[in-house]
């Protein structure tokens, strides 16, 4: 048996929540714990609130983390404070999710309902892979990259470390995406995006600021 804890309570934590009671109901070999987060949660949660950072860096036993959060840059802070050798990241993949096996996953990746991942696609650590979205073909899902609901991306796509494609945006084949490099919700990206950017509209222009 897996003791299995969520880092981050709020929506994304609580939609997690609900891939890993699935899980859980299909026999998987989880135990829920409950959730930690940097806020203190104890009014909304009771017991379930497990704690911060600190008191899972103080956690004597061996315990599975699930990142519930939707911001790969909060990810990997969050990752970055978590020193504890009791602690392993667990990849939860929904049973719901279209997947096969020649795809590789990283460590504390999720991949949510409807996904629909095809053939040679390599995924980094802390991905995350948002609810119908699909991903085609020989792509490439860098570290902390997020690729949020019904966002469309083609074949040979190449997301770098923290790149984000808003919901219902779509990739053209071939396009890369810079580190920390943002795609605007509903946006089609035609053309790569360099590190650092925030792309939107159809086609994507850079958002200035
Ligand atoms: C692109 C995005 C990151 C920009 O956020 P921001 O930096 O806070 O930008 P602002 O909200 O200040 O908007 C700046 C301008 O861009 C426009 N804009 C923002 N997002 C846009 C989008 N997705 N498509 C088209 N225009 C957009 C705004 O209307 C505003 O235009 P204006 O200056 O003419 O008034 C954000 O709007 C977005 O799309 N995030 C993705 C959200 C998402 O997918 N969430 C999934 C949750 S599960």
């Amino acid at each position: 048996m897996t003791e299995i804890a969520i880092y981050g309570a709020g929506g994304f934590g609580r939609e997690v929540n609900l891939i890993i009671q699935q899980l859980i109901k299909k026999g998987h070999p989880y135990h829920f714990l409950g959730f930690f987060d940097d806020e203190d949660k104890t009014l909304e949660l009771g017991n379930s609130y497990l704690g911060n950072t600190e008191k899972l860096n103080n956690w004597k036993t061996p315990i599975s983390i699930a990142l519930g959060i939707g911001s790969g840059k909060i990810r990997k802070k969050i990752v970055e404070r978590i020193t504890n050798p009791q602690v392993d990241f667990s990849k939860v993949i929904s049973p719901y999710a279209f997947f096969n096996d020649i795809i590789s996953i990283g460590k504390g990746s999720i991949i949510c309902a409807g996904a629909n991942l095809t053939t040679n696609i390599v995924i980094g650590d802390f991905a995350v892979v948002n609810l119908n979205a699909t991903i085609g073909h020989d792509t490439r899902l860098g570290d902390y990259s997020s690729v949020m609901p019904g966002a469309n991306l083609a074949g040979n796509v190449n997301l770098k470390e923290c790149a984000y494609v808003g919901s219902g945006a779509s990739i053209l084949n071939g396009i890369v995406m810079g580190e920390n490099s943002v795609l605007g919700s509903g946006g089609v990206l035609i053309k790569n995006l360099e590190a650092n950017r925030i792309a939107i509209g159809v086609p994507a222009k850079i958002l200035e600021k």
